[in-house]
């Protein structure tokens, strides 16, 4: 007997059996009204996600790197300053996206596992040259991190008032509870992969009047299909076409949304917080132990070191053919830990299950 593998990496995420119905649904017309409609609920349900009650919400075919992008190419111009504050290997790629656009960069590199110092990101900000966007990652995948979003948002708002601040939800929106308008974000992008439990391929962004205005004052900027302004008017009424919406995973999304909202936002917030303290309790039982500092740890997944004399490629085979698929660590921690995803519509059981496989697999080779 076969059963479909358990996919506990850090996204993409298990998907629900009524989401998946929904990508088998016929085809809609992208200008039509059932289309329509539901970039509507999305609009409508995106916002509580991320904390936004008035932000014009984004949502198209696209990766989460296409939302990154769109984030920065949107809102500064080619020679303006860009702080990053990095976490690790998505913050990391903020930096490569301004520099690819001809913005300059200046980098918070912050030790894998810590968190960003306050004092530091406030120097890096009061030198004088205010910077035109600042970009971080409320959890970076790599090192497991949990931004202090509250906290980074106002050292960043004092410093630089006109700022345009972008934050990266990817790993984060739909597990975590995220509050864009009391933050004072301006740009707020995340992909339909992970905790929204839909399949790849939505990049969304919540966008601020801060940043639309911004926006507006560049002008022609050096994108297309990422310029949110050709975007606008399908968003204001999504008969309007731009560019082909990708309508069946809409629809996904918009299933996805209806689960969401029946569970509870409060509900599932706390769910995520189980799961994530049962995993590591699990795992921690086997000899895991998080790499990410534990003041620090996400409830959207877990970052553990081996345990002396484990395998990760060995252990990851083991755990793949007792069916349940965990990723590898990236940069420094290769080879040193794995990566749990517990996000989405992950709960006790999927977490009992991946506890298990590591066991049997442990057993198996001790
Ligand atoms: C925090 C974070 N940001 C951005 C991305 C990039 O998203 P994508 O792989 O959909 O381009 C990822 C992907 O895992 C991520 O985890």
């Amino acid at each position: 007997m076969t059963t479909t593998p358990l996919l506990m990496i850090p996204g993409p995420t298990p998907v629900a059996p009524a989401v998946l119905a929904a990508l088998a649904e016929p085809v809609r017309s992208h200008a039509g009204p059932e289309n329509a409609a539901t970039m509507i609920r999305i609009q409508e349900g995106i916002r509580p996600l991320v904390g936004s009650a008035a932000s014009r919400i984004h949502c198209f075919a696209g990766a989460g790197t296409l939302a990154m992008e769109a984030a920065i190419v949107n809102h500064a111009a080619p020679g303006d300053r860009v702080v990053v504050i990095s976490h690790g290997y998505f913050g990391d790629r903020f930096t490569e996206i301004a520099r690819a656009l001809g913005m300059r960069t200046d980098v918070l590199e912050v030790e894998w596992g810590e968190r960003a110092d306050q004092d530091a990101l406030r120097a890096l900000l009061g030198n004088g040259d205010p910077p035109a966007l600042v970009c971080f990652t409320h959890v970076d995948t790599s090192s497991g991190v949990l931004a202090d979003c509250a906290g980074t948002a106002a050292t960043v708002r004092a410093a630089a008032p006109d700022t345009v601040m972008v934050l990266d939800g990817v790993c984060a929106t739909g597990g975590i509870e995220e509050a864009m308008d009391a933050w004072d974000v301006d740009v707020l992008l995340t992909g339909a992969q992970k905790a929204l439990s839909v399949p790849p391929g939505l990049a969304l962004l919540a966008v601020s009047e801060r940043a639309r205005r911004r926006r507006e004052s560049l002008g022609e900027i050096h994108a297309y299909y990422a310029d949110l302004r050709r975007w606008d008017p399908s968003v204001d009424d999504p008969r309007k076409y731009f560019s082909t919406h990708a309508v069946s995973l809409l629809r996904a999304l918009e299933v996805s949304l209806d689960a969401i909202f029946a569970e509870g936002l409060e509900a599932r917030y706390q769910r995520h917080e189980r799961v994530a303290a049962m995993i590591r309790e699990g795992m921690g039982e086997l000899g895991f132990e998080p790499l990410t500092n534990p003041a620090f740890v996400a409830p959207t997944l877990s970052v553990l070191a081996l345990p002396d004399g484990v395998d990760d490629a060995t252990l990851r085979a083991g755990m793949s053919e007792r069916g349940v698929v965990i990723a590898g660590c990236l940069g420094p921690w290769a080879g040193r830990g794995v990566r749990i995803g517990h996000m989405g519509t992950v709960t006790e059981t999927e977490a009992a299950r991946t506890i298990d496989a590591a066991a049997a697999t442990m057993g198996a080779h001790a």
